[in-house]
């Protein structure tokens, strides 16, 4: 079985302390929801664990099964297991759909798939995401919607079968049918091939729908609490508001200075310089 174990990871984005000493376990078999307010740290922390280059790890360990993933290049990440649900999946005009989608099941296999198995693979896929197979005649994720896009995200899941899945916001912008596809996809998934799952989401919607077996919260980039489901319900009633009272962590907020590295307009780097925008 195998299991995803992050030790005190620090990561840093554009010169700012994003992470600040993640402690984190997660194994085959296990649905982890992971929590906490916008701009903790939830999307830095699976931009980290896959090696996204712009999240520089400054202290800490990550190990897939023993291995040191930090050694490991992306591509190294992918093929030993690990995967990640983008939360704004790309468009990429010019890459065929298809041809993208065989490039990475080649990569993860030994012996290349024939044209007819992967046609049939993908017609099976296409039919548990409920896409229409000539979507995949397009670009990647050209002219998708939102919904189009996280649902081809879960059939790259489907058809890459990783060990360890994060799904990053894999709800927001899904109507009710699409959440209940999406959902039913986890749970065959976790069902027939035991994937082990990180699952970011803000509502207690999805997280009925999968029935994760922890949460997890992350405040100020760091885990500030984990529990049952008990955890999910609170917070989608209370907010995180008890977390400050209850475990005496001040919750910084988004405008605070931890958010202000994602800000990319002269004037509002200004703002925030000079408390004015003139
Ligand atoms: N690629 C990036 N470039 C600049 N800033 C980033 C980037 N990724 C994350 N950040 C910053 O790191 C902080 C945490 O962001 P993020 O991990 O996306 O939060 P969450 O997913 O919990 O909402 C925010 O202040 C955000 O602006
Ligand atoms: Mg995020």
């Amino acid at each position: 079985m195998k299991k995803l174990v992050i030790k005190d990871l620090h990561v840093e984005v554009e010169g700012q302390e994003i992470l600040k000493g993640i402690n984190l376990e997660v194994s085959e078999g296990e649905k982890v929801a992971l929590l906490g307010p916008n701009g903790h740290g939830k999307s830095t922390l699976f931009n980290a664990i896959m090696g996204n280059p712009r999240y520089k790890i400054t202290k800490g360990e990550i190990f897939l099964d023993g291995e040191n993933v930090l050694e490991m290049d992306v591509p190294t990440r992918s093929k030993k297991g690990l995967f990640l649900c983008f939360q704004n999946p790309s468009e990429i005009p010019g890459v065929n759909s298809a041809d993208f989608l065989k490039a990475a099941i080649n990569e993860h296999s030994e012996k290349r798939v024939s044209l007819y198995q992967f046609y049939k693979i993908l017609d099976q896929a296409t039919k548990e995401v409920k896409i229409p197979f000539e979507m995949f005649n397009r670009s990647l994720n050209d002219g998708f919607s939102g919904g189009e896009k996280k649902r081809n995200e879960i059939l790259q899941m489907l058809l890459l079968n990783p060990s360890i899945a994060m799904l990053d916001e894999i709800d927001s912008g899904l109507d009710v049918d699409a959440i209940n596809i999406v959902s039913d996809c986890i749970n065959k998934q976790f069902e027939e091939k035991h994937t082990g799952f990180l699952i970011i989401s803000h509502y207690a919607r999805l997280f009925e729908l999968i029935k994760p077996t922890r949460s997890v919260v992350i405040v100020n980039g760091k885990v500030a609490c984990e529990g049952g489901p008990e955890i999910y319900k609170r917070i989608d009633k209370e907010g995180y508001e008890w977390i400050k009272d209850e475990y005496g962590i001040n919750i910084e907020k988004e405008e605070q200075p931890m958010n202000k590295v994602s800000i990319g307009v002269c004037a509002t780097k200004e703002y925030v310089k000079n408390g004015t925008s003139k």
